[in-house]
C-alpha cells in the first residue's frame, strides 16, 4: 500500500460507508449473542462456582483477565445477570493479597505443553503469576449501570476491588513514579506488538525465544521488583495498561472505593501526560527501563490516551488530527490497524510465513481488532468527530457482518484472521 502523508481531517477519502443497514445490525448482533452464548463455560472448582466467557473454544478455552472485562462489557446489554457472574468469577480467582491473574483455569489443569509456555510455576497452579491491563473496575461500573434488577451490585465488591488495585500499586508501580511497569510483553495484552522488539528482541512473545523469558522470570518467582532489579532494562511502563489503570480507579472511586483511589487516577494521568506525552512527535510513548527510555512506535497504544475522561483537550485533538485521521497512519481500508502503516513493522494481516500447510502469524502488527475500537471510536465521537468515527466504523463492522467474530480483521483486505467465535470481538454491540 502506498499512502500519501497528510493529514485529511474531514474529507471525503475515508473508507467505507457510516453504519450497516437496519437487517444487517441486527442480523451482526444475534451472531455476537450466538458466539458469547456458546462461549459460555460454568461449573465449579473445589466448591468455588464460576462462569465466565472463553475468548475462543478451540484455541482459548480458559478464561482471560481482559477478555472476561469485555465480554461482560458487551454482554450486559442484554444479560446483566451473567455479565455480573462474569465479573464475581473473576473477583473469585483472586489471591488474598489482592493479585488477580492473566489468565485463570477453572475447569480444567492445563496441559504440559501450555504448562512451558505459560507464566505459571507449576502445572497445577489455578491461574498464571503475571497480570493483564487492569480493566475490572471500569468494567463493574458499566456493568453496575445496567443492574437496576440488582442495584446492590455496585458496592458490592469494593473491598476485594480496592485490594486489587493496591496490590498494583505496591507490586508494579516500581520507581514511585504512580505509573504501573509490565515485565513480559503479554502483560500488556498486546502480546507481538513491534513495540517491544526493542526491549526484548528475539525473546519477544511469538518468537523461539520467549520460552527463555518465561523461563527466567518463573526462576525469579514473577516477581517484578527482583526482575527490575536483576535485569534494569526489562521492565516497561506501558501506556495501554496505565490508561486501563487510571480508568479503574477513577471507577472504583465512582463506585464508593474512596477517594484515595481519585488521587491516584490523577497522579497517573499526571505523570503519563507529562513522562509519556512526546509534544513534538504529537504521541505517547511506552517507557523502557530504570532509564525510562522511549518506545518510539506508532502502535494504537500511543493513542490509547484518548479515552480518558481527563486528558487535556488539546492532546486529544492532535492525537486525531494529526494520527487516527491522518491516511496515512490509521485510515487504512479497515480500520483501526493496531501499528500505523507509516512504521517499517506494519503487517495488515500479521502474516510472517509458513510452517508446512500453516500460515504463521504474530499478532497485535497491523490488524485490525475491535477493542481497539471500543476504545478509540467513542472518544472520537464524543470530542466532535462522529461523522469520522462512523465512517472509520463501518469497513469493520462490515468485515465482521462477513467474516464473523474473529480474533482480528485484515487492515487491508478485512479477511477474518485468528481465533473463530472470539468473544470479545463481540464489544462490537457497543459500537452499533
Ligand atoms: C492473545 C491476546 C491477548 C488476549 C488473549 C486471549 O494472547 O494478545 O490480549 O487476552 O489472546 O484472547
Amino acid at each position: 500500500m502506498t499512502r500519501r502523508h497528510s493529514s485529511h481531517l474531514g474529507s471525503d477519502d475515508l473508507p467505507g460507508r457510516a453504519t450497516l443497514a437496519g437487517p444487517e445490525r441486527a442480523a451482526l448482533a444475534e451472531e455476537i449473542r450466538r458466539v458469547l452464548e456458546q462461549n459460555w463455560r460454568e461449573g465449579e472448582r473445589e466448591g468455588v462456582p464460576y462462569g465466565y466467557t472463553c475468548p475462543s473454544p478451540g484455541h482459548y478455552p480458559y478464561q482471560w483477565y481482559w477478555d472476561s472485562c469485555f465480554t461482560a462489557i458487551a454482554r450486559s446489554s442484554y444479560d446483566a445477570a451473567r455479565a455480573r457472574e462474569e465479573l464475581r468469577t473473576l473477583l473469585r480467582a483472586q489471591r488474598p493479597d489482592g493479585f488477580i491473574g492473566h489468565t485463570i483455569f477453572w475447569g480444567q489443569r492445563i496441559d504440559a505443553e501450555r504448562a512451558r509456555r505459560y507464566n505459571v510455576v507449576d502445572r497445577d497452579d489455578h491461574t498464571t503469576w503475571t497480570i493483564q491491563p487492569p480493566l475490572i473496575a471500569w468494567a463493574w461500573e458499566i456493568v453496575a449501570r445496567r443492574s437496576d434488577d440488582d442495584p446492590s451490585f455496585a458496592g458490592e465488591a469494593l473491598e476485594p476491588l480496592a485490594r486489587h488495585y493496591d496490590w498494583l500499586a505496591e507490586h508494579r508501580d516500581l520507581d514511585g513514579s504512580s505509573l504501573l511497569a509490565i515485565v513480559q510483553p503479554d502483560e500488556s495484552g498486546l502480546d507481538a506488538s513491534p513495540k517491544f522488539d526493542q526491549v526484548w528482541g528475539r525473546r519477544c512473545c511469538g518468537q523461539p525465544g520467549f520460552l527463555l523469558l518465561v523461563r527466567r522470570n518463573r526462576r525469579l518467582g514473577f516477581d517484578a521488583r527482583r526482575i527490575a532489579t536483576q535485569h534494569p532494562a526489562e521492565h516497561v511502563r506501558e501506556v495501554l495498561t496505565n490508561v486501563l489503570y487510571i480508568q479503574g480507579l477513577r471507577a472504583l472511586a465512582r463506585l464508593g472505593g474512596g477517594e484515595r483511589f481519585a488521587d491516584r487516577a490523577d497522579r497517573a494521568r499526571e505523570a503519563l501526560v507529562r513522562d509519556c506525552w512526546d509534544g513534538e512527535a504529537g504521541l505517547f510513548w511506552d517507557l523502557a527501563g530504570t532509564e525510562a527510555r522511549p518506545l518510539r512506535v506508532n502502535t494504537w497504544s500511543s493513542l490509547a490516551p484518548l479515552c480518558l475522561d481527563s486528558l487535556p483537550e488539546e492532546v486529544a485533538h492532535r492525537l486525531i488530527r494529526e494520527h487516527l485521521l491522518d491516511d496515512a497512519e490509521y485510515v487504512t481500508p479497515v480500520p483501526i490497524p493496531s501499528v500505523a502503516a507509516t512504521e517499517p513493522s506494519f503487517n495488515p494481516g500479521a502474516d510472517v510465513g509458513r510452517f508446512l500447510v500453516l500460515k504463521l502469524r504474530r499478532y497485535w502488527r497491523g490488524p485490525s481488532w475491535v477493542n481497539t475500537a471500543w476504545m478509540l471510536i467513542p472518544a472520537m465521537r464524543h470530542l466532535g468527530y462522529t461523522d469520522q468515527a462512523d465512517r472509520m466504523l463501518g469497513p469493520l463492522l462490515d468485515a465482521m457482518q462477513r467474516e464473523g467474530l474473529r480474533e482480528y480483521y485484515d487492515a487491508g483486505s478485512g479477511e477474518g484472521l485468528g481465533a473463530v467465535d472470539f468473544g470479545w470481538s463481540g464489544l462490537a454491540l457497543e459500537l452499533l
